[in-house]
């Protein structure tokens, strides 16, 4: 048994000293407890009452308002779950029993996924730099102080799953868990900690153990093979960037090769056509793209899904420099296209034009999933809670929304068409890397398209869902959110099953 899995355990006894009890509204034990319950407590969703004895049951309790539960979809269980988790954490409750059973006939497995995703997300906190995990202390009103406790876990034991195969959705969901999590840590590490190769080592001890093969490709030799939209990005700075190209092999047999192409520009000031100071406050978060495909692909080799991945994963800053890309550049992308730089701060799509066109060419993958923080126009029309996806293919764009079916994450398809090819063309270059003054996410999403050579594409835009300072849900925490994890591993999954 490894760590992971001691924070969380299934058991069939639940005398334990602290329960977690998920009450509809309609919960009969609201009146039953006679203490006078039902004049404060109506059950209703994501209200919660520590109640410190409960006669003839556990010895305290906090009893988590679920509303109705026909209305709860995975999201709501997954949230209910976090608000339990933080609860626990600030009242320094480090043990403690959740009885599912009020889920189990809602939802079955597919809940109990999202419990163990909830519980660990819920407390997820990114470890301030310097911080040193100190000793638990209680404070006055007897919770702890959010700094005291950063490091340390709260263990569960949930109650009411114990058919055959629990076991395996949950340490699917633990192992989900803790790549959102490492995500997050990724996407939350401050730009000068993480420079571009030192994100490529991360990523490449991330996944030291699993069957994934690891190659980091150097400035010198991307400058030689001729990707010059990651070189000439990535050039603009001390810090060089790298390629990261990482290969799992789940399914030799299988003809597919899933690429899965993430944008990882660990810090964008837009170069030239410089951002202003309010829009430069994130810019750190400028390689969720890249994180996200490590993190699911850690996922599948963990889980060791049947399926082929190659990732491939441009990293690089932006920055203003001698040799920085001008307004008006025109540049060659990996396997001769060539593409007129109008704006130096649409570089996500220059070094990702680079990337698919490497792993189609060199690394033979069959389709393209692309992801990345890539338009503030994304965030303009869809917020933090919904994400842009285009593709050009019914059949592999099916598999994922089937994925979306247990990943909970939520993606608006754009469409695009001839007019929207238009907006790319340049009098100079066969592309421009912006359009016009409409359709940001289409043009941006259609740019990267015309390298993916005709192979079935699917474009993730999660500019406004990889970061959240005002956290939506209860299993968000301030900052990276570690989007795009969970509808990869999952579109991953559908794969196999093709
Ligand atoms: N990384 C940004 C997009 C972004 C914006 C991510 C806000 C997260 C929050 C990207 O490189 C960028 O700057 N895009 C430009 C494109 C434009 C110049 C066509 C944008 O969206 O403004
Ligand atoms: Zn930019
Ligand atoms: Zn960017």
């Amino acid at each position: 048994m490894d760590a992971k899995e001691i924070m969380i355990e299934l058991t069939r006894e639940k005398n334990q000293e602290f329960t977690v009890e998920f009450v509809s509204k309609e919960d009969p034990r609201i009146g039953e407890y006679r203490l006078g319950l039902e004049k404060v407590f109506h059950g209703e969703y994501l209200k919660c009452l520590y109640v410190p004895l409960i006669p003839g049951r556990s010895q305290a309790a906090l009893l988590m308002g679920c509303g109705e539960f026909s209305q709860l979809g995975l999201v709501e269980i997954r949230e209910l779950a976090a608000a339990a988790s933080k609860e626990m954490k600030s009242y320094g409750i480090w043990e403690g029993t959740l009885d599912l059973t009020p889920f189990v006939g809602h939802m079955g497995k597919r809940a109990l996924a999202q419990v163990v995703l909830g519980l660990r997300l819920g407390t997820y906190e990114y470890q301030k730099v310097g911080h040193e995990a100190k000793e638990d202390e209680a404070a006055g009103d007897g919770r702890e102080s959010a700094e005291d406790h950063g490091t340390k876990e709260v263990r569960y034991r949930l109650y009411g799953f114990d058919g055959a195969g629990d076991r395996e959705v949950l340490l699917e969901a633990l192992e989900l868990a803790e790549d959102i999590r490492f995500v997050r840590d990724l996407v939350n590490c401050p730009g000068n900690l993480l420079r571009p190769q030192e994100l490529g080592r991360a990523i490449a001890q991330y996944m030291e153990g699993t069957a994934v093969e690891t190659e980091l490709m150097e400035y010198e030799q991307l400058k030689k093979l001729g990707l010059e939209g990651l070189c000439g990005v990535g050039g603009s700075s001390q810090f060089s960037p790298c390629l990261a190209v990482l290969r799992y092999r789940g399914n030799p047999g299988m003809e597919e090769t899933y690429g899965l192409i993430g944008k990882g520009v660990t810090c964008d000031t837009g170069g030239y056509c410089l951002k202003g100071a309010k829009s430069m406050a994130g810019i750190k978060g400028d390689m969720a793209g890249a994180a996200a495909v490590a993190g699911a692909l850690h996922g599948a080799a963990m889980q060791k899904l049947k399926v082929n991945i190659t990732a491939v994963l441009p990293l690089c800053e932006n920055r203003i420099s001698p040799s920085s890309h001008l307004p008006g550049d025109v540049i060659t992308i990996f396997g001769g296209r060539t593409v007129e730089i109008l704006n130096t701060d649409a570089e996500g799509r220059l070094i990702l034009a680079d990337a698919v066109s490497y792993a189609v060419g060199e690394e033979k993958v069959t389709r393209v999933v692309d992801i990345a923080t890539l338009t503030g126009a994304v965030w303009q029309a869809l917020g933090y809670t919904v994400a842009g996806s285009m593709s050009d293919h019914e059949e592999f764009y099916g598999m994922f929304e089937e994925g979306l079916a247990s990943s909970g994450e939520r993606y608006l398809r754009f469409p695009y068409g001839k007019e929207h090819e238009k907006l790319l063309e340049s009098p100079v270059a066969e592309l421009k890397n912006i359009g016009g003054d409409c359709c940001g996410v289409i043009t941006a999403g259609l740019f990267i398209r015309h390298f993916a050579a005709g192979l079935p594409w699917i474009h993730l835009d999660i500019a406004g869902t990889a970061w959240n300072d005002t956290p939506t849900y209860a299993f968000e925490s301030k900052g990276a959110t570690g989007a795009g994890v969970l509808s990869l591993y999952y579109l991953m999954k559908e794969a196999e099953k093709s």
